[in-house]
């Protein structure tokens, strides 16, 4: 939710804070705007809209000369998308530049307060309170200003501030939003996350909470909330920049989609060593498993979906019950939960601001949390007790894709660790297993390669009004995923059923040329599931079937069969997931649509 970008050094400030803001969209797309200190003092341009509208608006940057500056791009929380809402935001004497991502809950207490003492206030967003509370508290000390502003805002924040009277450096801050420094020569940033900057630095640090940063171009200084200087350790990026670019492609989306193969196998590979699963750095002894009461896996969007399969994998391989929920309900439900429950959070950005409290209340009722994130330094892999990484690399696309997939491998590995660890598996299973997960690459590169016949189905139902997807356990728990992904990125209305509930009330829903996906690999379920195909052929559906290779019955049932490479049921949500996607991809592609930046949508959602 919101990007946010800040540079002070020798090059023009404009053209680099549209650049950085370029590489954040994906964050929130709603408005975007900058502040650069110019000769004429602070100059603030922004527009609502795409980053392109303000980019032409400024003339590519060059409209505003000075090279220090912030920069936002919004995702709409408090306030529409707006000229006025848009960020950055002014002081009422122009004094003060403001660029916020958070929420501020306490802000229309503070609002009434600063409105008594005279202040005017021009936008409906949260983020003005803080343009006024700076100049409300400034007697010539920024820090002084900000530590005072931070101890009155409630809420979640990543600042980056300008004031007139300091052309040569600028401050910033965060609590429980992301914001990271990246260090150059001659000049220095902040960011939202690190494809914003990567192109000038792979040396960043992660600020922790109401850490202070004040940048100058030779200089980057650390506080805390007591004045005291705090000094970090340089994380060094290792990824390059063309794994945070489309590098050909049209769309983020299919360029991570084709990377899954690699995605898996980084994740994997390192990981299998002589035959047997080694987590590094991994904590939890076999001890531990045995007296593990169950497993409590909390997520949202897709990374929930890969708990649902998780459920499946962990419950059939370790009969350890496993309770799945999303990260906003497990706050709030009171869960049973104790020393012996484990929690798994599951995020890709490892910002997701509900999970992030989920886990935090799982530690303060007692439980071990153990994490599944894949952006290195962020909150989550921070705070738990536990880190195993997926190695997607940056992703960029709203939809995810790799990040899914590398979980779902990363959640098969836990299981397999916690069966090895107990010796509740045989060695001929495990290896088996383990043969099954080196063998996704390729399996999954496979049925890439047939992305044509994926594209032509796609091509027959592209203008569906509404498409259900149906499957029974571990392809139910892929059918969630699959219509998500429709969803998010074509608009059409779509519903995940198991497809034994489906004639407890959806079935009504079935007509002359519904679209039905009917994922049919698990093996034991099959004929079950040729079944609910002819219930819903039966009345008028027409029947997109995913099967695994060898089981051509489908074909007098089905309207199309893709089919999917063979293997064991437990990997084989890694398989069945990829058609899904293409087709998504491919329906949203001939709807013209904006694939990367699905409407409403955002990333990373930081706020509750
Ligand atoms: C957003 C994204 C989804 C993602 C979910 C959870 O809704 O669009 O793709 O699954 O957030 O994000 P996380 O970073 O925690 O995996």
């Amino acid at each position: 939710m919101c990007g946010i970008v800040g540079y002070v050094g020798n090059k023009q400030a404009a053209p680099f804070l549209l650049e950085g803001l370029s590489k954040l969209e994906y964050r929130g797309y709603d408005s975007a705007g900058v502040a650069v200190m110019t000769d004429e003092g602070i100059v603030v341009k922004k527009k609502k809209g795409r980053l392109a509208g303000l980019s032409e608006m400024i003339d590519g940057g060059n409209a505003i000369r000075g090279t220090m500056g912030i920069g936002h791009t919004r995702w709409a929380t408090h306030g529409e998308p707006s000229d006025t809402n848009s960020h950055p935001h002014l002081s009422n004497s122009g004094r003060f530049a403001v660029v916020h991502n958070g929420i501020i809950e306490n802000y229309l207490r503070l609002r009434d307060y600063l409105t008594k003492k005279g202040f005017e206030f021009i936008s409906e967003t949260d983020t003005e309170v803080i343009a006024h509370l700076f100049e409300y508290y400034y007697k010539g000390d920024i820090i002084d200003a900000m530590i005072k502003v931070i101890n009155k805002v409630e809420g979640s924040y990543a600042l980056g501030v300008l004031c007139a009277d300091d052309p040569d450096s600028f401050i910033a801050v965060r609590k429980e939003s992301p914001l990271i420094v990246g260090l150059g020569e001659g000049e220095n940033f902040i960011a939202s996350d690190i494809p914003a900057i990567l192109s000038h630095t792979k040396n960043v640090y992660f600020l922790e909470n109401n850490e202070i940063v004040i940048l100058k171009k030779n200089q980057v200084k650390i506080i805390n909330t007591d004045r005291e200087e705090i000094s970090k350790e340089v994380y060094v990026v290792d990824w390059d920049v063309s794994a945070a670019e489309k590098g050909g492609y049209e769309h983020f989306m299919f360029k991570e989609i084709m990377e899954q193969p690699r995605a898996i196998a980084d994740t994997v590979s390192p990981r299998i060593k002589d035959g047997r699963i080694v987590l590094d750095d991994i904590m939890l002894t076999a001890d531990y498993i045995r007296n593990i009461n169950k497993v409590y896996i909390v997520a949202c969007g897709s990374a929930y979906h890969v708990g649902v399969v998780g459920k499946y994998v962990i419950e059939q391989m370790n009969r350890i019950p496993v309770e799945v929920m999303v990260a906003s309900e497990f706050r709030y439900c009171s869960p049973i939960i104790d020393e012996h429950t484990l929690v798994v959070l599951i995020s890709q950005s490892g910002e997701t601001a509900d999970t992030i409290e989920a886990m935090r209340e799982a530690k303060r009722l007692g439980s071990r949390t153990f994490a599944i994130v894949n952006a290195v330094g962020s909150t989550i892999a921070r705070e738990a007790d536990d880190v195993l990484y997926t190695w997607a690399g940056p992703e960029i696309a709203v939809a995810t894709t790799k990040a899914y997939s590398t979980q779902l491998t990363a959640i098969y590995m836990l299981s397999l660790y916690f069966a090895q660890e107990l010796d509740t598996i045989s060695p001929e299973l495990l290896r088996k297993y383990i043969n099954a997960l080196n063998a996704l690459p390729d399996k999954i590169a496979g049925i890439v390669e047939n992305k044509a016949d994926i594209q032509y189905i796609a091509s027959q139902y592209y203008s569906a009004k509404s498409v259900f997807f149906i499957g029974r356990t571990f392809d139910y728990a892929v059918a969630l995923e699959g219509s998500l992904k429709l969803k998010e990125i074509s608009y059409i209305h779509s519903e995940a059923y198991a497809a034994g509930e489906l004639k407890h009330g959806t079935i009504a829903l079935m007509e002359e040329g519904t679209v039905v996906v009917a994922l049919c690999t698990v093996k034991k379920l099959f004929d079950k599931m040729l079944s609910n195909i002819k219930e819903v052929k039966a009345r008028g559906a027409v029947v997109i079937a995913i099967a695994e290779e060898g089981h051509t019955e489908i074909e007098k049932e089905a309207d199309h069969v893709i089919y999917v490479p063979k293997c064991d049921d437990l990997t084989m949500p890694s398989e069945v997931v990829v058609p899904l996607q293409l087709f998504s991809y491919y329906v949203a592609s001939l709807k013209g649509l904006d694939i990367d930046k699905p409407r409403n949508l955002a990333k990373s959602v930081t706020v509750e």
